[in-house]
């Protein structure tokens, strides 16, 4: 059986794609081929090399004012590519040469709080601030648009009024790290 390949890309602490490591990791069937990150500093960088996971840099030109990045992808030909909390906008020539191959995660019950800014912390603060009952994470196919794909799964998750924005955040990312991995082999093996 051919090794599917899968691709990671991550801005920041990459604690979901030591997670997707650690699933696939006694599977002979699934290989991460490598991690790319815009960020030099980004401690997603560190974990790849304490995790013998190969894992590169891109500066802005490599990404979306030439070809490099697009067309290392193309060379790479992964089955899947997988943003794991990626924050740059991915270019149109990179979401129309990968149909239905690029998902995101997102950490909010899309649509609600999607779009341009809408990260990290700044979500959990934003659900904090709104005393929502409840919130999730949404895994999507990537389009041109940000956070506007169609959606592949959701789960959900309660908040206590007395949960701060960290602790909801605590509680996204488990359900991040339960669901994220098993829907990637998922949409690897059954599609
Ligand atoms: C995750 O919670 C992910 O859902 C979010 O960034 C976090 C990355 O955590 N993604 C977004 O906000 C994308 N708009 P990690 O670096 O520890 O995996």
């Amino acid at each position: 059986m051919k090794t599917k390949q899968i691709i990671l890309f991550a801005s920041g602490s990459g604690s979901n794609v030591e997670n997707i490591a650690n699933y696939f990791k006694l599977r002979n069937d699934v290989t991460i081929s490598c991690v790319l990150s815009n960020k030099s500093d980004a401690k997603v960088l560190e974990r790849c090399n304490r995790l013998n996971i190969n894992a590169l840099y891109f500066n802005r030109h490599a990404f979306s004012k030439s070809d490099f990045i697009l067309n290392m992808l193309k060379s790479l030909n992964p089955d899947l590519i997988v943003l794991a909390g990626f924050l740059w906008k991915i270019p149109e020539t990179i979401t129309d040469a990968f149909p239905n191959k690029i998902i995101n995660i997102h950490p909010a019950l899309l649509p609600k709080y999607g779009g341009k800014g809408m990260f990290g912390m700044h979500v959990h603060n934003a659900v904090k601030q709104n005393k929502d009952q409840q919130t999730g994470i949404t895994i999507h196919y990537v389009n041109a648009n940000y956070d506007e794909g169609a959606i592949i799964k959701q789960a959900k998750t309660t908040i206590d009024a007395k949960d701060s924005a960290e602790a909801i955040a605590s509680k996204v990312h488990q359900l991040e790290y339960d669901l994220f991995p098993r829907v990637i082999d998922d949409l690897l093996f059954n599609n």
